[in-house]
């Protein structure tokens, strides 16, 4: 998490950093700080959001043509002004923001502190700068081989920007599993952590690798391994547009990002499939068809609303390519010893992809020699590039920390493989294919339909703001829809929520149910429509408040709930995409009511990239 902007060139570095920083605040509100350099070392940091930062400087000299900016999501060191990045070195004048955890920061710390370097704050980062520093002074010799040397010292991940009062000219950037992008502008260089805060200036981009180190030095860029192997920058074109990253006329990120999913679920299908052909045009299906057509297993991890996304394509891929799947939380995955075959696939789902966890499990399953495909939003983030092959999910980037048109996109490819794999294993035959593509291709205006609804929905939002616990329950599809729902309530409205397979409630959660919770039922018309409906009478019979998304022109369902939400009739296997949309806007307008912070709800960031 946390995100970090450095500027060099021939502009006021300030107004680039502030944007930046606005934009990349996603990653982590606890506090922001900014370091100038103008003949000074000005530094400039408090806790709270990028705009305490800006009343902070308001009247001081923010000067200067080389500048970095940081946003942080604590790890190490609570929430304060003294742990706000960036931190300065012994001598104050080498400075430093990173996003990461240096998990050896505490031996690296004693041994410091016995040559007598002394830490205001309590972070893993400044160890660094003082580290810096440290073999600067002892080896007499530049910033940027202290640079790579101070990096062999260290285990963790890190994305790290450097910049010194003593050399005004350079600019050093590195990473290790964080990511670091560098903007290449005329005569001006950027850094960030993604290309948000760069894309108005350029479109030439250089991603770093792992294990890069990227120096600008008197206007020219140069990148080199901590091994000291030099490398040549591969310059790629952004394709991002600034609306995108913009509200749009929406008050938050995430009503935007819930209106797009019609636009996005389109661009996420569209061009992979020939409907009239009946073939698919997925890179990922043609060059691995012999591999598809052997695996025994699919594994898929992901986290939080990607682990959603899994739980539906576990579904889809056992109930239409009849291939057995597990679904992992990629942080349990890692660390329990899984058993990993060389032809099992494994599909890691990350809107960011730069989830550590995740990253961490692909790593683990490489090394076991399954094959991986990443299924990720953000191009060109680790996640793909670590994977053997996979897809982007075009959603266009999301910015709202509460994940929504990722999640719909992500459920939509995972259907084109379902039905991909299928077809190459002989279970989907070419009928097949035409008409689940027709039923796709009807998605994005049954998503619009259910859009609709919202008037309505502000209306059931309204009367359930105040209650303390909600329940979400679903069956087949619906139980992941549940599950998504549950955690989009809890995680910006701060309301405790659980979701559960309804059939299962009668085993435990079903003692929580009195008149005073609310039960969010996804009752739409499936083949188990009718155990449902048994379920939602077990809760009637308890007084709980029943709230139903059920199929337009349903009334067996409405007799029974005290409020229902009507989606358009679709596929069974294709009722997440349609489902999850009115519990996003009921948890956004719940969240709206309680006057909570949907983009940035406390305690979280859009990317973890820690574990
Ligand atoms: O970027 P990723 O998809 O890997 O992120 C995974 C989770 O951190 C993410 O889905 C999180 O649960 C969201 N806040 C949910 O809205």
């Amino acid at each position: 998490m946390c995100g970090i902007v450095a500027y060099i060139g021939h502009r006021e570095a300030y107004p680039i950093l502030i944007k930046g920083l606005k934009r990349l605040e996603y990653r982590g509100y606890d506090s922001a700080g900014i370091a100038l350099l103008n003949g000074n070392l000005n530094i400039y940091k408090c806790k709270g959001k990028v705009a305490d930062l800006e009343n902070i400087v308001a009247g001081k000299n923010i000067t200067g043509s080389l500048g970095m900016g940081h946003t942080r999501w604590a790890t190490h060191g609570e929430p304060n002004d003294t742990n706000s990045h960036p931190h300065i070195s012994q001598s104050g004048d080498i400075a430093i923001i990173h996003n990461g955890i240096i998990e050896n920061y505490a031996t690296l710390k004693e041994e410091l502190s016995q040559r007598g370097h002394e830490f205001t704050s309590d972070t893993d980062t400044e160890v660094l700068a003082h580290l810096i520093e440290d073999i600067k002074n002892n080896t007499h010799t530049s910033l940027e081989e202290a640079v790579r040397l101070a990096l062999h010292e260290v285990i963790g991940a890190y994305a790290i920007v450097i910049i010194s009062k003593n050399d005004p000219t350079k600019l050093i950037g590195a990473r290790k599993g964080s990511p670091l992008v560098v903007g290449i502008g005329d005569n001006e260089y950027f850094m960030a952590s993604d290309a948000t805060p760069i894309i108005e200036y350029t479109r030439n981009v250089t991603y770093l690798n792992d294990g890069e180190i990227a120096f600008i030095k008197d206007g020219k860029l140069s990148i080199k391994t901590i091994q000291n192997v030099e490398k040549t920058p591969y310059i790629e074109k952004l394709e991002m547009n600034l609306e995108t990253i913009e509200k749009g006329g929406y008050e938050h990120f995430m009503l935007k990002e819930i209106h797009e999913q019609p636009r996005s679920i389109y661009d996420s299908l569209r061009g992979r499939f020939d409907p009239i052909n009946c073939t698919f045009a997925m890179r990922s299906l043609k060059e691995f068809e012999t591999k598809i057509k052997n695996l025994k297993r699919i594994i898929i991890v992901g986290c939080g609303t990607s682990w959603h996304a899994g739980l539906v394509g576990e579904y889809l891929f056992e109930d239409i390519a009849r291939i057995p799947v597990e679904v992992e939380y990629a942080s349990e995955f890692r660390y329990r010893n899984p058993v990993i075959n060389e032809d099992d696939l494994v599909i890691a789902i990350s809107q960011s992809g730069e989830t550590a966890d995740t990253l961490a499990a692909i790593e683990l399953a490489k090394e076991k020699g399954a094959t991986i495909f990443g299924l990720c939003n953000v191009v060109g983030s680790s996640i793909p590039r670590a994977s053997h092959a996979g897809a982007y999910t075009h959603a266009g980037p999301e910015i709202g920390v509460a994940s929504t048109k990722a999640f719909t996109a992500q459920v939509a490819v995972l259907t084109l493989w379902a039905f991909g794999f299928a077809h190459l294993r002989g279970k989907a035959s070419k009928q097949d294919l035409r008409n689940a593509f027709a039923e796709l291709e009807a998605i994005p205006a049954k998503v619009e339909k259910t859009l609709e609804r919202e008037a309505q929905i502000i209306e059931i939002a309204k009367l359930f703001s105040e209650t303390n616990n909600a329940l979400y329950l679903g069956r087949g599809y619906g139980f992941p829809v549940a599950l998504e729902g549950a955690l989009k309530l809890k995680e910006i409205s701060y309301i405790h929520a659980e979701g559960y397979p309804a059939a299962e409630m009668k085993h435990g959660p079903i003692a929580l149910i009195d008149e005073a919770m609310p039960v969010v039922v996804i009752a739409t018309k499936s083949s188990i429509y009718e155990k449902v409906i048994s379920n939602i009478q077990e809760v009637k019979a308890r007084k709980g408040k029943i709230i139903a998304i059920v199929t337009e022109g349903d009334n067996k369902v409405r007799k029974m709930a005290d409020y229902v939400i009507e989606i358009p009739e679709t596929k069974e296997y294709l009722e997440p995409l349609v489902a999850t949309i009115p519990l996003q806007l009921l948890s956004y307008y719940v969240a709206i009511q309680r006057g909570c912070n949907v983009d940035q709800p406390r305690n979280l960031a859009k990317s973890v990239t820690v574990e």
